[in-house]
C-alpha cells in the first residue's frame, strides 16, 4: 500500500441503512475486509477510521473508493478514478 493513498476498495459507493443516533466507523485506508466499515486493518499505516454519527434512520451512500471530498460519503469522485 502508498503510504499517502488510500487502496480503492470499490470505485462505486455502499448503501447503508444506518439507524438514527448510531455511530459507523468509515474504513479511510481502503483495506478492511468489511467494507465500508473499518476492522483495524489501518494498524502501521497513514489512515484511521473516521466517525459516522447518524442523525436519522436513512440509507447512506459510504464511499468505497476512498478519494470522496466529502468523506464519509460518496460525493462522485469515483467517476474520476
Ligand atoms: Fe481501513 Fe481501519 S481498516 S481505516
Ligand atoms: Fe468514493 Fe463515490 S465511491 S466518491
Amino acid at each position: 500500500m502508498n503510504e499517502s493513498s488510500p487502496n480503492i476498495a470499490q470505485k462505486s459507493p455502499y448503501a447503508i441503512d444506518v439507524e438514527a443516533g448510531k455511530s459507523y466507523w468509515w474504513c479511510a485506508c481502503g483495506n478492511s475486509k468489511t467494507q465500508p466499515f473499518c476492522d483495524g486493518s489501518h494498524k502501521g499505516g497513514a489512515f484511521t477510521p473516521r466517525e459516522y454519527q447518524a442523525e436519522k434512520s436513512a440509507t447512506v451512500y459510504f464511499c468505497g473508493c476512498k478519494h470522496s471530498a466529502k468523506a464519509p460519503l460518496c460525493d462522485g469522485s469515483h467517476k474520476q478514478l
